[in-house]
């Protein structure tokens, strides 16, 4: 006998990269995500008698992340050992948001299958401890994380703005760095460091406003700003953070020429080499063609906006 629950992962559209709080998983600035469909990690749970057991897929795996979240949950919740069974659609570690939706997925289980009795808010906030961005993935639409609560807020829900969104995958491999270390590193030595955490407020409620009025041409301005400046911010670590590869540019340079011809969309990269591109609804399959044909790029996904994590029945 098992719980299981799905969750999707999210791209983000303004970007939280740096912590104000290691030990409680405190973002240093505010973020905004697209939560988005087809990509999905699918996590059981069940009691066991002996210790904590973990596998990804068929293979059993120590996690020292999801160790610690077990570890800090037990501290409030009389959770007994468990078997977490967990798989994702999608490549793990590769700038995908795959730990969002593995904390949302394992949370949204552990509170069916122990009846913690969490409200979704509650979960949001438990997820962000496991992983910042995971607590964005326990709802779906376009969502915002701010404090004082940093338990994740819905701003439009899915069928709200069916935005298009394409995912060119351009390496399948997992990235060297990862978020949480990357972000511990750009905080210590990138000097442009405090004035990304300043202008990542600002670009915060200009772009919930335009994601309010679903202005979409406004929010192209603010997303790729906001995605540049934390790229700036990772290429001005030291030792430098650089996800990108030639693809990655290709498609940059692509998305800015469809916009040229009059095509709605816009491109964001999170930490990872992957391109991800915002349409508006009706033009992705159009998209998903022409970046396809882009060398190096080696699939596109068309998605759309999803749906709050589940639980299977
Ligand atoms: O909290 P993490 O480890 O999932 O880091 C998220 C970092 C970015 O994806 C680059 C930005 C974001 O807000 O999702």
């Amino acid at each position: 006998m098992s719980t299981i629950a799905h969750a999707h992962p999210n791209i983000a559209l303004i970007k939280y990269w740096g912590k104000e709080s290691i030990e409680r998983n405190i973002p240093s600035s505010p973020s905004i995500s697209l939560t988005i469909n087809k990509l999905t990690t699918r996590t059981s749970v069940r009691p066991i008698n002996d210790g904590d057991r973990f596998l990804f897929g068929n293979e059993q795996v120590e996690d020292e992340k999801i160790t610690r979240f077990l570890e800090f949950l037990r501290h409030t919740y009389a959770i007994p050992p468990i078997e977490i069974l967990t798989e994702n659609n999608f490549p793990t570690g590769a700038g995908l948001a795959s730990s969002a939706s593995g904390f949302a997925a394992l949370v949204t289980a552990l509170n069916e299958e122990f009846k913690l009795g969490l409200a979704q808010s509650e979960q949001s906030v438990l997820a962000r401890m496991g992983s910042g961005s995971a607590a964005r993935s326990i709802f779906g639409g376009i969502v915002s994380l701010e404090g004082p609560t940093w338990a994740a807020q819905v701003l439009l829900k899915q069928n709200d703005w069916p935005l298009d969104i394409v995912v060119a995958i351009t390496d399948d491999n997992i990235k060297d760095v990862s978020s949480s270390v990357g972000m511990t590193m750009s905080k210590e030595s990138s000097p442009y460091y405090d004035d990304w955490v300043k202008s990542s407020e600002t670009d915060f409620k200009n772009a919930r406003k335009y994601i309010l009025q679903r202005n979409f041409d406004r929010l192209i301005e603010v997303a790729e700003s906001n995605c540049l400046k934390m790229h700036a911010v990772m290429l001005s670590t030291l030792p430098s953070l650089f996800y990108w590869n030639p693809a990655t540019v290709a498609c940059i340079k692509q998305i800015r020429d469809l916009r040229e011809q009059g095509i709605p969309v816009f491109f964001t990269i999170d930490a990872g080499a992957q391109v991800k591109a915002v349409c508006l609804p009706g033009t992705g399959e159009n998209v998903a063609h022409i970046l396809s044909q882009v060398p190096g790029v080696l699939r596109t996904i068309s998605a759309t906006v999803g749906e709050d994590a589940w639980i299977e029945t």
